[in-house]
């Protein structure tokens, strides 16, 4: 399976910020996934990167304002979804069961979801760590998932702190949440990517780490002359 570098450009970019897509650098062995916003995806595909939304509704079609469904992405031109970020788990209140109920719409629609879960700052201090991001990836993954489904460890306090845990817990909490993939699905070829403030000055001591098949990068990921570095140090590790 390749590894995967991913750029969810979160609640930023314009048309003209997509010029920068052709200074990405796509090395062998290495998916490269930008996550725009919505309203750049359809111009986005097709610029030598894969593409994919930051959300999706877990319904088909109907009466959902200001919603999307998981085909109307694909339709657009995504192949890959971010499903259940932080984010979205606090400024939407999504639970586990409504990120499970858009994994299986994503997975309806062809699309690779890519799940995240992670501790926040009081989990991770009371070290509760390991249990909260088992419990989050038991209970927002149906109980059938494609070899391709990507998990995504974010601890809330790292996103856009410049914070990261120390490398040994990126390697535990990678082989925690394998673990709770391994006994529920069996030896499958799920990719679990970090996220949370990967920058091109640590992206190589975090992608050297067991476990790790790459990177779900947020603010280094808007601008080409810091991704770039990260999917270099990627296809070296
Ligand atoms: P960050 O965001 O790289 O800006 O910390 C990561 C994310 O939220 O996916």
């Amino acid at each position: 399976m390749n590894k995967l570098a991913a750029g969810n450009w979160k609640m930023n970019g314009m048309r003209a910020d997509l010029d920068q897509l052709g200074q990405l650098p796509t090395p062998a062995g290495v998916e490269v996934l930008i996550c725009p916003p919505a309203t750049l995806l359809a111009e986005a595909a097709g610029r030598g990167v894969l593409v994919g939304g930051q959300d999706c509704h877990s319904a088909t079609a109907g009466a959902h304002t200001g919603d999307l469904s998981a085909a109307m992405l694909a339709d657009a031109g995504a192949s890959h979804v971010i499903l259940g970020h932080s984010e979205r788990r606090s400024d939407h209140g999504e639970g586990n069961a409504d990120v499970r109920a858009k994994v299986a719409a994503a997975l309806t629609a062809g699309l690779v979801p890519i799940v995240c879960v992670g501790e926040s700052a009081a989990q991770y201090e009371a070290g509760d760590t390991a249990a909260v991001v088992r419990a989050q990836v038991t209970g927002s993954l149906p109980d059938t998932i494609p070899d391709t489904l990507v998990v995504a460890y974010e601890p809330i306090w790292a996103i856009g702190t410049g914070l990261i845990p120390s490398l040994q817990q990126i390697a535990d909490t990678h082989g925690v949440i394998r673990e709770a993939l391994r006994a529920r699905y069996g030896d499958r070829g799920v990719r679990v990517l970090y996220g949370g403030s990967v920058k091109p000055g640590n992206a190589a001591d975090i992608f050297a780490q067991p476990g790790v098949d790459g990177a779900l990068v947020g603010g280094a990921s808007l601008k080409a002359a810091d991704f770039g570095p990260i999917i270099t140090a990627l296809a070296a590790s």
